[in-house]
């Protein structure tokens, strides 16, 4: 009997997780919640909300669920995964103490200065006069990091110490992202890059290298955003840097999980700097990143449903996932406005020949035509022979995403040249 899977989540991600599960030919059906106009398409969609764990179980149930995989880290914190294993159905996706390695940063600092992972030095503050002091008397920029899941937004660089005070006074006096404490680190310079890899306890494996892009605008200008564009693989990382960070940090870091009681069971994604003093974490997620997701999951030759399966059962995979080795380049189409305030419901059209794969990230159906319903909109994704053909692919494609109220970076990879 063909298999039912329930994908948990409704942005780009999971359209991507969606997709790369359609192409198994064991899956029979695939539900998706909550999904989006564009996931529609390859899923049902249930309009369950991603945090409502009681609820995502009853429809597992009931639809005799074979497979649950789960998108965002909202559902692992809220304990998704637990509740899911104590009723006996099977999820990909880490347990709610495991899944600290991302919704506590000061969690994450403690598990890679015990076991050696290469990171910034660190001190934790609950105290905002006692954070002020310690940042007044050290070198400017300032990295302060909120203890906690902030959307994104729990990162401040400040230049100086006004601009420190102001963010600490945000994050420990104003509490606007709720009671916490505040990790104050060493600032690091580099180029970025995302590692992400499955992890079913002590066994790592590896995905191909991606590169987001934080800023809105060309020449990684602008304000911050959830990320506009990414890309595979990246020219600046060697080999040796690959290896390095495989075996240092993710390798490390998922048998310091086993050893602390807490093996990682679902993806585990190294947000990594390559310094002058070599590869260090900036951060830990317990999830596919999000837009890397949509320019890596292209790339699975393997069975995605074995893949999430073999994990979700804590057994090693009949194989080790396969990669096409394609170079492969994403672009994140937003709302004109975004990352501030935007307007809804514009419509789209694609114009003819349009092609690449599409990957809904804030869609809606209007009345039987497609409008856009979030700040990111949709990403449009191609490969190449490299980076640059696949860029200016999804660059063609982009601009045959027919809006007018869209705008897109064009210059995605451009670390891997023009
Ligand atoms: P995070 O949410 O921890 O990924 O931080 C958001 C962004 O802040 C990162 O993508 C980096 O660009 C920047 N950042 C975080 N930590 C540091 C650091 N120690 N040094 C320099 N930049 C950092
Ligand atoms: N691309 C960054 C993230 O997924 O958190």
């Amino acid at each position: 009997m063909g298999k039912k899977v329930l994908v948990v989540g409704g942005g780009g991600r999971c359209h991507a997780i969606v997709d790369a599960i359609s192409r198994s030919e064991q899956v029979e059906k695939i539900f998706c919640a909550p999904g989006n106009a564009g996931i529609a398409a390859q899923a049902t969609c249930v309009p369950i909300k991603d945090t409502d764990v009681e609820g995502l179980l009853a429809f597992a149930k009931s639809e005799s669920i074979d497979l649950t995989v789960v998108g965002p880290e909202s559902s692992l914190a809220a304990g998704i995964a637990d509740v899911f294993r104590a009723n006996g159905l099977r999820i990909f996706g880490h347990c709610q103490a495991a899944a600290r390695i991302e919704t506590s940063k000061e969690f994450a600092k403690e598990i890679m200065l015990k076991y050696g992972v290469p990171t910034a030095q660190y001190t934790a503050f609950d105290s905002y006069e006692q954070a002020v002091e310690f940042v007044a008397g050290r070198p400017f920029p300032a990295v302060l990091k909120y203890d906690g899941l902030a959307a994104g937004k729990g990162v401040v660089i400040a230049q100086d110490l006004d601009e420190a005070k102001e963010a600490l006074k945000d994050m420990l006096l104003d509490d606007r992202f709720g009671k916490g404490r505040v990790v104050i680190e060493d600032y690091l310079e580099g180029p970025e890059f995302s590692f992400m890899c499955f992890v079913n306890g002590h066994d790592v494996y590896p995905m191909p290298l991606a590169q987001d892009h934080k800023r809105a605008f060309d020449g990684d200008k602008g304000p911050n955003t959830g990320g506009m564009g990414a890309y595979s693989p990246l020219p600046f990382i060697t080999a040796e840097d690959e290896a390095f960070a495989l075996e240092n940090v993710l390798q490390r870091t998922a048998d310091a999980m086993v050893a602390e009681g807490k093996p990682l069971t679902g993806v585990l994604y190294g947000g990594l700097m390559k310094t002058a003093q070599g590869v260090k974490v900036i951060e830990f997620n317990c999830r596919f990143g999000d837009p890397e997701t949509a320019a890596i999951l292209p790339l699975l030759e393997s069975d995605a449903y074995d893949i999430f399966s073999a994990i979700a059962d804590g057994v090693k995979p009949a194989s080790a996932p396969k990669w096409s080795g394609e170079s492969i380049l994403g672009i994140v189409l937003a709302s004109k406005g975004y990352p501030g305030s935007y307007a809804k419901g514009a419509e789209i059209k694609f114009a003819e020949g349009f092609d690449a794969r599409v990957y809904h990230m804030g869609t809606a159906m209007k009345d039987g035509q497609l409008v856009t319903s979030g700040g990111r909109v949709m990403m449009v994704v191609c490969t190449g022979k490299d980076v640059i053909e696949a860029r200016a692919k999804a660059n063609a494609a982009a601009d045959k995403v027919l809006c007018d109220n869209l705008f897109h970076r064009k210059d995605i990879g451009w670390q891997a040249g023009k």
